[in-house]
């Protein structure tokens, strides 16, 4: 099978486009990424002289060079968004333009040449927030209430792409997923940001009191689940992914990661003006995944957060050059 990874230079994306071809080999991968701030091809040196593995550099939102990609292949993976909660409150347009505008364009293509499967990979956050200290859960049943303009362009994503499979049958799955970590997130996003500035000598940044809880999931589980969904899923269905068995806020996960690189924690964290609108609480429910597909999470939080930590601590040359740039935009 030849599959369209779009978003592919991005961190999950590339995560999973070497785990596909590491467990996939017969099947090759066409990876179709902007290369905008967030698509680093640096992060695919492992595949880039694979046979199996070629790239396109476009715009999902360019239906000339979406059709071009999707009449080469069979089935679509769809990663490619902008994804980043911060600059969604400081440009909300582009999110709209192509998390929404972009599925859509890629749906027509799927519809055009008959694609086999479409995977449409989501968020939590479309589900809103939470109340701290109580035990809810995110499940499949939970009505969508999105608060950042990243949340409510991947809703609207969503259901831009279960219109499609209602109306036009074009045959695809969902997955809500949790939080990620591991290597090759940017080092704007709040894991990467903390470790790098602590490996440079700065304070980790908490928004407000730190009381904000995230549903953590090592990126390889997510891509584990991604396989199994594309594969095994009926057409037209949704699964939630996530991590956690317990709770941990965002200054507990800062103090583990000061403790993991020996700092002093007092002089290692600054409390920061809160995010606009910033959810308090995710959790995700994954028991269908599990009860339909036998997927659970392998990568316990405490162990892999600190593997994380080290490969940031060991691959300084990928994320020193683009720290710069990522930091910008919280001045
Ligand atoms: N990171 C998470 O914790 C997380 C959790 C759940 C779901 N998701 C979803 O997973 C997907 C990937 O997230 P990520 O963290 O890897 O994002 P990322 O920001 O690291 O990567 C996004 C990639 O998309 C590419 N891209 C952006 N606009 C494009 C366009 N118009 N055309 C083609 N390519 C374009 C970028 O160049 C980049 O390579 C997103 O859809 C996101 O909503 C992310």
């Amino acid at each position: 099978m030849k599959i369209l990874v779009t978003g592919g230079a991005g961190f999950i994306g590339s995560n999973f486009i070497q785990y596909w071809l590491d467990n996939n080999p017969n099947d090759e991968i066409l990876n179709f990424d902007l290369l905008t701030y967030a698509g680093h091809l640096e992060s695919l040196k492992k595949v880039e002289n694979n046979p199996r593995y070629s790239f396109v550099k476009g715009d999902i939102t360019d239906a000339v060079a979406v059709d071009n990609v999707v009449s080469k292949v069979d089935a679509i993976i769809h990663f490619a968004a902008e994804s980043h909660v911060d600059r969604s409150i400081l440009d909300p347009l582009i999110f709209t333009k192509t998390n929404i505008f972009g599925t859509q364009i890629l749906l027509e293509a799927a519809k055009k040449y008959a694609i086999k499967k479409f995977h449409h990979v989501s968020t939590d956050e479309v589900f809103g927030a939470l109340p701290l200290n109580s035990d809810t859960k995110f499940s499949e049943q939970t009505c969508y209430d999105p608060h950042s303009p990243y949340a409510a362009s991947k809703a609207s994503s969503d259901h831009i792409v279960r219109a499609y499979h209602d109306t036009f049958q074009i045959p695809v799955t969902i997955t809500n997923c949790s939080n990620n970590f591991g290597p090759f997130q940017d080092p704007e996003k709040f894991l990467p940001r903390m470790i790098s500035n602590l490996l440079t000598g700065q304070k980790v940044k908490v928004y407000g009191d730190g009381k904000y809880v995230r549903d953590w999931l090592h990126v390889f589980d997510h891509c584990r689940a991604i396989e199994m969904v594309f594969k095994n899923a009926i057409s037209g269905s949704t699964y939630c992914v996530g991590g956690m068995s317990e709770d941990v806020n965002n200054l507990e996960v800062a103090q583990k990661v000061i403790k993991i690189l020996g700092k002093d924690e007092k002089d290692s964290i600054e409390f920061v003006t809160d995010r606009p609108g910033h959810d308090r609480r995710y959790a995700v429910d994954w028991t269908k995944i599990n009860k339909d597909l036998g997927w659970k999470p392998e990568h316990d939080f405490d162990t892999w957060l600190e593997k994380t930590v080290i490969w940031y601590k060991e691959n300084e040359d990928w994320w020193k050059s683009i720290k710069e740039q990522s930091e910008s935009i919280y001045k």
